[in-house]
């Protein structure tokens, strides 16, 4: 038996003192009824609700499988993942290069299937519930899940391609929004408020942040900007399988939700409108679109919370 216990150390140190004091805050969630922070699977009640509450043996991996179905990963899982998050990087940047008026987003699809074939990975969209391709390609007012097809791509368009793969099991999946030829004013808008939006939750992405604090950042940078979140898709914990929990909102409040501790693997990923957030879901079963057909942007990353602050498993600059 193996004691996650990494918060504690970070308690020790300097960085992350600041920290503890707000993972106080998950301790007064604690129901009497529910799991111990211990970890042995006893109601709080019946285990150390009564013992001073810097002498309980905090088991996070265990208390926060019991309590939230989240499950910790340990540096053997973050390998794996952080392996197929480079080539994740690596197949966006080949796309990038690729793009140009006239290109199809069939042909997009064929670039990461091929690369995926050729690098040992799984594309994790491919048959996923039904999705009939290996990468989601979204263009202008498609604000996720597009589907790749023979549509040409046009000057000014934008276009965010998401790319998910599976190496020995593992999973990492992130995207990014491209400009096609020259933007107009509304395509660099859009664009430059959903990646600033993500590197505002980025600043929170520590131990002791809450996932409330992410959405938070994302909604507050996002409508001070004037442009509108989207709620129907959210971020999700990811690393042994493509959706996992915990839920990841683009929008929320302060000090809600679960706690962030080590081991943590989640994406952030916001879906950012230029105009109203309603969307609507085409015949297809997958394509969102705006309601209004205004512009839709996203970045998506897939994030390791450390005992300092986080790592991104599928890195790029915002
Ligand atoms: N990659 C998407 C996400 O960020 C999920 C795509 S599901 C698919 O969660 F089936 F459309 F590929
Ligand atoms: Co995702
Ligand atoms: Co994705």
């Amino acid at each position: 038996m193996r004691r996650l216990n990494l918060l504690r150390k970070a308690y020790d140190s300097e960085v992350a003192r600041e920290n503890w004091h707000m993972l106080k805050d998950e301790w007064k969630k604690i129901g009497r009824n529910e799991p111990c922070p211990c970890g042995n699977g006893k109601k709080y009640k019946k285990c150390c609700l009564h013992k001073d509450t810097e002498d309980i043996p905090i088991d996070y991996k265990k208390w926060y499988k019991q309590k939230y179905d989240i499950r910790l990963k340990e540096p053997e899982d973050i390998e794996k993942i952080r392996f197929a998050g480079n080539l994740v990087i690596e197949t966006l940047d080949a796309v990038e290069a690729a793009l140009r008026p006239g290109l199809t987003t069939d042909e997009i699809n064929t670039m990461v299937h091929r690369f995926a074939e050729t690098h040992g990975v799984v594309p994790a969209p491919l048959n996923y519930r039904g999705f009939p391709k290996s990468v989601c390609t979204s263009v202008n007012e498609v604000i996720c899940h597009g589907i790749p097809g023979p549509e040409t791509l046009k000057d000014g368009d934008i276009i965010n391609v998401d790319v998910t793969y599976i190496y020995q099991g593992f999973y990492a999946d992130a995207s990014k929004t491209y400009f096609v030829g020259t933007p107009s004013p509304e395509a660099r808008r859009i664009v430059d408020v959903t990646a600033e939006s993500l590197k505002a939750a980025m600043e929170l992405l520590k131990p002791g942040s809450t996932i409330g604090d992410i959405g938070w950042a994302i909604q507050r940078y996002a409508e001070s900007r004037n442009c509108s979140v989207v709620r129907e898709f959210v971020g999700h914990g990811v690393g042994f399988d493509f959706h996992e929990p915990p839920q990841i909102p683009h929008f929320g409040k302060k000090g809600q939700g679960v706690t962030l501790v080590p081991g943590m693997v989640f994406t952030v990923e916001p879906m950012i409108n230029l105009g109203k957030p309603d969307l609507f879901v085409a015949d297809d079963g997958w394509t969102a679109i705006t309601s209004d057909r205004q512009l839709s942007a996203q970045f998506e990353q897939t994030f390791l919370i450390t005992e300092d602050g986080f790592e991104s498993l599928t890195p790029y600059e915002l």
